[in-house]
């Protein structure tokens, strides 16, 4: 039996789905506060509400060991989904609490419990920077000395755990995505991308980013996890664009009026001041930092081949992803 956490996100929905439309029998674990609306709404997308009706939820947290041994029982495959997404300063602790000592929980479970195989999800922000300006890859390194985002830090740790747990015997998998591209989940790190732009972004960031879509991203995973590949990790990401063009796909796809004007260095620090006063009166943590601000200013980019060469995958195009994500947008 398999056991998917984070199935509640985004990459677990639509995990839950393909592997429930091929049959195999899984649990999923869901905390006491979690809304299954989300992932409802992704089953939806795929007509098959009958099938989201098929999963067996468990209520644990895998910062509780008790409740997520309890889920564990009889499991034989891992695909270990769930972490904590922020880009605040605030929430450091938090982020590695969830993505370091919770992945660690998990680890220690799945060698334990025996289980056969653990598939996790990491991020391209656990890899280093390009030097030379030359695609990021698996093997480009992770720079302790850098300025990294407390969400880098706490997925590269998440990563250290994994590969521990595979020098202790566990068979593993890594995938590292780009920015996943999705339907399902509109108020999330990447769906509300698609809200954004329908409200309209005054300008667009100067940097590039890699993009990758969420079918892609589960079917990757799937693949990984029947093949005899192990102890090995894949970047996946299926095309690099600037801001300004996914802005401008995105825009054309559901159509919003298209951002014309890049933003200035300077301004983001204005916003990312505003974030800082607004947030004693509103709550809503900033989102905008020195790193993150980096990080939308700079053009990184991703060679997400790897996998294209290990097993049979080919990544869907861009332009086939917003068609379809927005169908999906403009129909919720
Ligand atoms: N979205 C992207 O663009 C992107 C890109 C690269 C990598 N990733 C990685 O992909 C994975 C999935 O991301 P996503 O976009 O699907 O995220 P998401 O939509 O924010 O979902 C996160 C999931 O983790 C669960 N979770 C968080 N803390 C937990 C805890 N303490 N115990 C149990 N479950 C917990 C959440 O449950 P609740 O419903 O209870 O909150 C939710 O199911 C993550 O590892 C992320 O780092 C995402």
């Amino acid at each position: 039996m398999i056991l998917v956490t984070g199935g509640t996100g985004l990459v677990g929905s639509h995990l839950l789905y393909l592997l429930l439309n091929t049959h195999e029998s899984l649990r999923a674990i869901k905390r006491v506060s979690s809304d299954l609306s989300a992932t409802k709404s992704v089953f939806k997308s795929y007509n098959a509400i009958a099938l989201f009706d098929k999963i067996e939820w468990i209520t644990a947290d895998i910062l509780d060991v008790p409740s997520l041994a309890e889920a564990f029982a009889d499991i034989t495959n891992v695909y270990h989904c769930a972490a904590h997404i922020s880009f605040s300063n605030s929430d450091y602790q938090q982020l590695l609490k969830i993505n370091v000592e919770g992945t660690a929980n998990v680890v220690n479970l799945c060698i334990a419990k025996g289980v056969k195989k653990l598939c996790h999800v990491s991020t391209v922000a656990a890899l280093g920077t390009s030097l030379d300006g030359s695609p990021i890859i698996e093997d480009t390194h992770w720079n302790p000395e850098a300025e990294n985002m407390g969400y880098a830090i706490s997925k590269f740790g998440a990563e250290m755990e994994v590969w521990r747990g595979s020098q202790e015997g566990l068979a593993v998998v890594i995938v590292q995505p780009s920015v996943i591209i999705g339907e399902g989940h509109w108020q999330g790190a990447s769906g509300s991308i698609f809200s954004m732009v329908k409200n309209g972004i005054p300008k667009y960031p100067k940097g590039a980013t890699g993009f990758v879509d969420v079918k892609d991203v589960v079917k990757a995973m799937y693949l990984l996890m029947k093949s005899e590949v192990t102890n090995e990790s894949f970047l996946l990401s299926g095309t690099n664009l600037t801001y300004q063009e996914i802005i401008s796909e995105i825009s054309k796809a559901i159509g919003a009026k298209p951002t014309k004007k890049a933003v200035k260095n300077w301004q983001l620090w204005i916003v990312a001041l505003l974030q800082k006063m607004m947030y004693v009166f509103t709550g809503k943590k900033p989102s905008l930092n020195k790193e993150s601000i980096g990080s939308l200013q700079n053009i990184s980019t991703y060679d997400g081949s790897k996998i294209t060469k290990v097993i049979p995958f080919q990544y869907t195009t861009i332009a086939q992803t917003i068609k379809r994500v927005a169908v999906a947008f403009t129909a919720k």
